[in-house]
């Protein structure tokens, strides 16, 4: 299957369970708080990668952040599939939607844990950002499309 936004009631549904399980759960946080105040606004990009028997095997959005800028949040790959190449799937998805927005620069706040994996992909660390649940530190990241 191809990356693609979510676009029935449970494609919706496994797009934000995944997000809740991998970057919520873990650190005790209730469900609800996966969700952001404009996922549902029409400048917001959803990326969403089933498997071919309807399990979500990667998320990600992209929205507008400022002049010629995008930001990516809530990447997450499910554990079990991860290392596959889903997540590069699921970004370069996101970055061709930014180029498409005439977008020229993307920025994220990287989990110190895919710090790696950003730079794989061409961004850099601008500066270490916020820390969240008080134990995983971020850093400001940004790749010039
Ligand atoms: C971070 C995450 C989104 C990456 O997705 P993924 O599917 O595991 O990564 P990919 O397999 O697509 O990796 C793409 C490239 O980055 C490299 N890479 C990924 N993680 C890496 C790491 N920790 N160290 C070095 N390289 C890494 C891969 O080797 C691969 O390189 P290649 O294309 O040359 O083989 C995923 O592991 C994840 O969901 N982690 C937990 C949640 C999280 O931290 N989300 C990000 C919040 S900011």
């Amino acid at each position: 299957m191809p990356v693609a936004a979510p676009s029935t009631p449970p494609e919706w549904a496994a797009y934000y369970h995944l997000r809740y399980t991998v970057l919520r759960q873990p650190w005790g946080q209730p469900e609800g708080t996966e969700r952001a105040d404009d996922d549902e606004a029409p400048t917001t990009t959803h990326a969403f990668l089933l498997d071919p028997d309807g399990q979500a095997l990667g998320v990600g959005r992209l929205h507008p952040s400022g002049p010629g800028q995008g930001q990516v949040r809530f990447m997450a790959v499910s554990p079990n599939a991860q290392g596959q190449g889903i997540g590069r799937q699921v970004l370069e998805y996101l970055e061709a939607a930014a180029r498409q927005q005439q977008l020229s620069e993307i920025v994220l706040h990287a989990r110190e844990q895919a710090v790696p994996f950003y730079e794989r992909l061409g961004y850099a660390v601008v500066a270490p950002s916020h820390t969240l649940f008080g134990s995983v530190p971020h850093f400001l990241m940004s790749k010039a499309l």
